[in-house]
């Protein structure tokens, strides 16, 4: 299922300035910091679907980020199929961003209110040369088919969309880039639940049919437990325990994973079908 790894992150670190007092501005002191991540390190493999979880505030986000230099990292690595992404620039850094494709939790923030889904799809596809974007109809066809969106969806605006139907576009408008990697920060979390499992059902058909990697950052255990090979867990910045995830879910080694269960009863159904424990 899994093969060989792609992306290495090593002691990746952000420090974001708290405050700055006004001496410090008056001497143009840099003020005190805090790290927001702080050394963390992982790799992910060709068709892995990897967790991030952890409290709010625990730093996910700004990890997801500096993947694709959203924000821009102040220590350690990160290497995408050989690439050292934190030395590229210009040309070479929109095909990483365009090799990694970031969906966010709220679809209408990455899209276009005024083009169609076609035009959105379409448009994404043609700015990065896509194979069969030059023919946007049976191109656009593929990519909302992926999605398992009807091919009249096309002709749509965002506002005409529910929010899971949009969430699908944006998923498609990522995919029509050709990505080897998603990058799902929350995609799921603003969704009822039985329209959170649709999707959940998505980004694992995906995963089996384009052999996608994907970092999956949820709050919501009970998401990760339901796609995620492995999960990572961060707090304050770190990640203190990363593993299988029917592993790290059943025996927690870190103190931190135990009260995050502990606040989350029960969350993991399909954890539970792989128990490796016998019963
Ligand atoms: N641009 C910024 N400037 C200053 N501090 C920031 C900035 N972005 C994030 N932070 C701080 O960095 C820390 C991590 O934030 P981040 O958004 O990465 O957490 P998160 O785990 O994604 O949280 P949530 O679950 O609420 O989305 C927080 O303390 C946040 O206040
Ligand atoms: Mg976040």
């Amino acid at each position: 299922m899994t093969g060989e790894s792609m992306l290495q992150v090593r002691d990746l670190t952000k420090r974001f300035v708290l405050r700055r007092s006004v001496g410090e501005w008056v001497r143009r002191q840099p003020g005190e910091t805090h790290a927001a991540v702080n050394a963390v390190s992982f790799d992910l493999a060709r068709g892995e679907i990897l967790g991030l979880a952890g409290g709010s505030g625990s730093g996910k986000t700004t990890l997801a980020r500096m993947l694709i230099r959203l924000v821009e990292p102040d220590d350690g690595s990160i290497v995408l199929g050989g690439l050292d992404v934190r030395a590229l620039r210009g040309h070479d850094l929109r095909e990483v961003r365009r090799r990694m494709q970031m969906v966010f939790q709220d679809p209408y923030s990455s899209l276009n209110p005024r083009l169609s889904v076609g035009a959105a799809i379409h448009e994404a596809g043609r700015v990065h040369h896509q194979p069969g974007s030059e023919d946007a109809g049976p191109f656009v066809a593929r990519l909302l088919d992926l999605v398992r969106l009807p091919a009249a969806a096309a002709a749509r605006h965002p506002r005409e969309l529910s929010g899971g139907q949009r969430q699908r576009v944006a998923v498609a408008r990522a995919l029509a880039v050709g990505p080897e990697v998603l990058i799902a920060d929350e995609a799921v979390s603003a969704l009822d639940v039985s329209i959170q499992t649709q999707l959940l059902n998505l980004f694992l058909d995906l995963r089996d049919e384009l052999g996608l990697a994907m970092l999956f950052v949820a709050h919501q255990l009970s998401v990760i437990a339901e796609v995620c090979d492995r999960v990572a867990i961060m707090h304050l910045g770190e990640i203190v325990e990363i593993g299988p995830t029917a592993e790290v879910f059943h025996s927690p080694q870190a103190p931190y994973t135990r009260t995050l269960l502990a606040a989350h009863p029960r969350p993991m159904a399909l954890a539970d079908a792989t128990d490796p424990e016998p019963t």
